[in-house]
């Protein structure tokens, strides 16, 4: 008998889409090389067509082979993260499909820490995109159920490993240009990679290539999600107990009032632990029939870079607009 990973392997040669579970999220896997497949994922998650793939490959030398140059600072961040939750945006060999990057002259490219994936990308034998398998802006899946919820017949085949380890997406540096640029805050902190390349990172260059965020709504909840101080979501509760609203409320500590309509969570204390629960709690708060989702975000401190950055998003892409910009508690 065919074992899952075999099915999986045959659904993607056939040109068919394959969800498949990562360190960081679920991706939602194609052919790289098959632009017809590569195709089916812009229709599947209803994303802009220009809008670049990350490429995953079970090692370093099967990446590689798509791209130009490798620079030097490649191979010291390839050393120390392959596998992990580090997607690295080279210049692009002209093997890459231009449904895979947008048309861009860069290929961005990852070897995913997972054994699923792993083994998905060993019996599969190429390269494969693998967006996050989530409808486009929408909150990524760190469940196989997530995946079934976004894509359902959407979908051909979907591997289920448990939840995601890291819970939010791989750092992304682009190594294409003179300067190395972080262009997504992820699963590797900022400061491993700068320690590594002995230099600080860039931030996204100002009308560059179209990078992650380049765009506001993203890992966004339908339920209006606000960044705010502890006395900002002291008034906002006592707001919405007196109209009868219900309201969850993400913080360190209790709100002063707390009654039947309003939900507090206290989120982990370490920025890891919370990266692995917050796209899960957002997606179970977004189902949960509360009016508002009221956040206190994290310390401004490097290590929260990435945690802050999808609540960021969150509270800009969720329907309504934050009721203040406050990110200073
Ligand atoms: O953790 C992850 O990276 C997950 C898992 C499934 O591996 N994947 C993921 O893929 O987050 P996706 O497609 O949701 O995000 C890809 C991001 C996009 O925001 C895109 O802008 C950026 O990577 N990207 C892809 N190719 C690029 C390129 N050539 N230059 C700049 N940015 C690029
Ligand atoms: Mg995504």
């Amino acid at each position: 008998m065919m074992s899952e990973i075999e099915r999986a392997a045959e659904c993607l040669r056939a040109g068919k889409l394959v969800a498949f579970p990562t360190e960081t999220v679920y991706g939602l896997g194609a052919d790289a090389l098959n632009a017809q497949a590569v195709a089916g994922i812009y229709v599947a998650k209803g994303r802009p067509a220009d809008y670049p793939l990350i490429v995953h490959g079970a090692d370093g030398d099967t990446l590689l082979r798509l791209t130009r140059r490798v620079p030097a600072p490649a191979w010291v961040l390839i050393e120390r993260f392959w596998p992990g939750p580090l997607t690295l945006v080279l210049s692009r060999a002209a093997s890459v499909p231009d449904a895979v990057t947008g048309g861009q002259g860069t290929v961005a490219l990852r070897v995913p820490d997972h054994p699923l994936a792993l083994a998905l990308l060993a019996e599969f034998d190429g390269p494969l995109v693998a967006p996050s398998a989530n409808r486009f802006g929408r909150i990524s899946p760190t469940t196989a159920e997530h995946v079934q919820e976004e894509l359902g017949s959407a979908v051909d085949f979907i591997l289920d490993g448990g939840p995601c380890q890291v819970g939010v997406e791989s750092a992304i540096v682009d190594l294409s240009g003179d300067a190395p640029r972080l262009l997504r805050p992820g699963g590797v902190p900022r400061e491993a990679i700068e320690a590594l390349l002995g230099r600080s990172l860039a931030g996204p260059a100002q009308g560059g290539p179209r990078a992650p965020g380049a765009l506001s709504a993203h890992y966004a909840p339908v339920t209006p999600l606000h960044l705010l101080t502890r006395a900002e979501i002291h008034t906002q509760v006592r707001e919405a107990m007196a109209a009868g609203r219900k309201v969850a409320v993400l913080a360190p500590a209790a709100p002063d009032i707390i009654g039947p309509g309003c939900r507090w969570l206290e989120p982990p204390a370490d920025p890891a632990a919370y990266a692995r629960v917050l796209y899960a709690w957002l997606r179970a708060l977004d189902r949960s029939g509360v009016s508002a989702i009221l956040v206190q975000p994290p310390p401004r401190s490097p290590c929260w870079e990435a945690v802050r950055d999808r609540l960021t998003r969150a509270a800009r892409g969720s329907r309504d607009m934050p009721m203040t910009a406050s990110m200073t508690p």
